[in-house]
């Protein structure tokens, strides 16, 4: 099985980070990569529907280009972001929006998905998140593996957190 991980936190060896490293790490036995979405210029879905049409590809030539095909040779897709106002990422929220081509293509379907947020007010805080990751995968076909939701604030903090390092470790050798 392939394994894709998008870093949606701004903060390398942040919460996110090492969460989705220690998942990473548990299953080993699959080929894996990382990517980090900060580091990928990704410019807002523009709604222009090209996507709809043709070979349903997207008509923009930015970071996108490189990670579609990535995303497409994935069998399962990690989505990791810290909770910021509730909501991912600005960064994870572009990707996201970005990936309209795949409701036509439905090159999404039947693709496993896991999400890993940490959160200073922790799960409690997830419900909105969750919710919209839910049916997101849902309109994509996509079946939801397992989530993290973690307690966490100061970058790196889950490194000291035997019981959130468990749960990764553990949701990553289910995979
Ligand atoms: C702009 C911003 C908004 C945030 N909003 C929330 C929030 O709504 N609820 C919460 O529990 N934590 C919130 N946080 C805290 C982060 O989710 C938390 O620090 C997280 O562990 C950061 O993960 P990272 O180290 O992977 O970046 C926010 C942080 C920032 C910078």
């Amino acid at each position: 099985m392939k394994i894709l991980a998008l870093v949606g936190s701004p903060r390398k060896k942040g919460n996110t980070d090492i969460l989705i490293d220690t998942i990473l790490c548990a299953c080993r036995r699959h080929k894996t990569e990382k990517i980090y979405v900060y580091d990928h210029k990704i410019s807002p879905c523009m709604d222009c529907r090209a996507c709809q049409k043709g070979n349903h590809s997207c008509r923009k030539n930015d970071g996108m280009k490189e990670i579609y095909p990535r995303i497409q040779k994935a069998d399962l897709i990690i989505f990791g972001t810290p909770l910021y106002w509730y909501a991912p990422t600005g960064q994870m929220k572009l990707l996201i929006d970005r990936l309209r081509p795949f409701i036509a293509s439905k090159k999404l379907k039947g693709k496993k998905a896991v999400i890993v947020v940490p959160a200073a007010e922790g799960p409690k805080a997830c419900k909105a998140i969750v919710e919209m990751f839910e049916q997101s995968f849902d309109y994509l076909g996509m079946k939801l593996a397992g989530k993290i939701l973690a307690t966490a604030y100061e970058k790196g903090e889950v490194a000291k957190n035997a019981k959130e390092l468990k749960k990764a470790h553990d949701l990553g050798v289910s995979l």
